[in-house]
């Protein structure tokens, strides 16, 4: 008998062939002389009938849900049955015998979340953990095709990227450090050595709010590369989103169908995308929002505001230098406008953040003081602009909020395996 995959039965390869599937019981439905076992295995669910009269009639009055198994028989076509086929089994061999599963429909979300390392098997996390593996898989051949070098930049770091209020705070034996923000201030080292460079790695931040996009422990997709202007950024960056939702978007299309994500918004990704100043955005707003003026920092409220309007993923440049961080450069003859790019897609909000980086050290030696931030903390990122300096930028794209918005998710946490939030770090 074949070993098979479940999927290779669903597609109609192994019709009233002899197969042996491995897998687990997803659901199981017994009748006085028939019972039906729903089998899961990575690729899908097939259904599996078992007559009184069969010599496995008895295992599989015995086994329960998400017992493990080895089952043969035949499979057919039958349009009864989910997926429209079938094994009828001839033998059943039990692996592990589950205990009482103690997730169940009738389960409340807080409790299914306490069983994480439970509900990773569920279809749902099955199929989205599949999304977020194609997602990465893609995102890597868009930066490797324009020549990016990945690059691995260190989780323990010495000084902040993003401001002190998100920094993890940890004891290095003797020493005072942090967990990375952002690994963009270590691509910028790379960068002088490599000219373009990429990296896909967490970021952390003590972020308290409670909302569907944060996360105390993330992935972070960021590039950096010399010699780059706004301009080549932007058009970096809505390439690389363009990519990212066709190449899903087709290999990926049984999942998002099964999630109920809706698949022609990524079909429709096609750059250029639309582009507005953060002062057109802040005149968009105010009639909802009267008391926003310019200067304020954008809410996920005003975010998601701005972002329907759009229904499609777009850019919002120019923000107030004040409100960015120490390293965005300015521009040329207002010094209140930072260059700086946020990319924003609906029900998020911003999923992205880039823009052009400062490469003088006197005028980055005021903006750290003007930021309360100790230059001498801050040496080596200084030396990079004593020697060689050169016009660069870069950004910083969030994996899960990108993968909230592509599988229309109710939240962050079902984008990542293990979330880490304020109340969330078990298992
Ligand atoms: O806007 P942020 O803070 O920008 C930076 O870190 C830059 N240094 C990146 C760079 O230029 N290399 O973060 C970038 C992105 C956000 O747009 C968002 O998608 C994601 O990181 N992000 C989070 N995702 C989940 N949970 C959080 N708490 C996040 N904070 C930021
Ligand atoms: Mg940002």
């Amino acid at each position: 008998m074949a070993l098979v995959k479940i999927s290779q039965i669903l597609d109609g390869d192994c019709k009233d062939q002899k197969v042996t599937v491995r897998g687990w019981v997803y659901r199981k439905r017994e009748g006085k002389s028939l019972i039906f076992l729903l089998i899961r295995d990575s690729t899908g669910v097939i259904q599996s009938t078992i007559k009184k009269d069969s010599p496995c009639w008895e295992q599989a009055q015995k086994i329960t849900i998400e017992s493990s198994l080895v089952l043969e028989g035949t499979a057919h076509e039958d349009t009864r049955a989910p997926g429209g086929y079938e094994v009828s089994a001839e033998n059943l061999e039990i692996i592990g015998l589950a205990e009482n599963f103690p997730i169940s429909k009738d389960k409340s979300e807080e409790f299914i979340r306490d069983m994480r390392h439970l509900w990773m098997r569920s279809r749902k996390m099955n199929l989205v953990m599949k999304v977020r593996a194609e997602t990465l898989k893609a995102a890597r051949e868009y930066f490797d095709k324009q020549h990016y070098t990945e690059v691995s930049p260190p989780m323990f770091i010495s000084a902040a990227v993003e401001g002190g209020s998100t920094l993890f705070h940890l004891k290095y034996f003797e020493q005072d450090m942090y967990l990375t923000q952002s690994s963009q201030l270590y691509l910028e080292i790379l960068m002088f050595g490599l000219d373009n460079v990429y990296c896909i790695a967490p970021s952390f931040r003590a972020e308290k709010s409670r909302t569907i996009r944060h996360l105390t422990e993330y992935w972070h997709m960021e590039g950096e590369w010399a010699f780059g202007t706004m301009d080549d950024l932007i058009k970096f960056e809505e390439g690389l989103m363009e990519y990212i939702c066709q190449i899903v978007a087709a290999r990926c299309e049984k999942e998002f169908k099964e999630l109920g994500a809706n698949i022609d918004k990524l079909k429709a990704v096609k750059a250029p995308f639309p582009r507005i100043t953060y002062k057109e955005a802040i005149e968009r707003l105010k009639p909802k929002n009267p008391a926003l003026d310019w200067g304020a920092d954008l809410g996920y409220e005003d975010e998601k505001v701005l972002a329907e309007d759009f229904g499609k993923p777009f850019f919002v440049y120019d923000y107030p230098t004040a409100i960015k961080a120490f390293y965005c450069k300015t521009q040329k003859d207002h010094p209140e406008i930072a260059l700086s790019v946020d990319m924003m897609v609906p029900r998020i909000g911003e999923i992205s953040t880039g823009g052009q980086r400062e490469d003088n050290k006197d005028i980055l030696i005021q903006r750290m003081k003007e930021q309360g931030l100790k230059p001498e903390d801050y040496e080596w990122y200084l030396d990079l602009r004593r020697y060689g300096t050169v016009p660069h930028v870069g950004f910083g794209m969030g994996l899960e909020r990108l993968l909230v918005w592509m599988c229309d998710l109710e939240n962050i946490i079902d984008a990542i395996p293990f979330p880490r939030t304020t109340r969330r770090f078990y298992p």
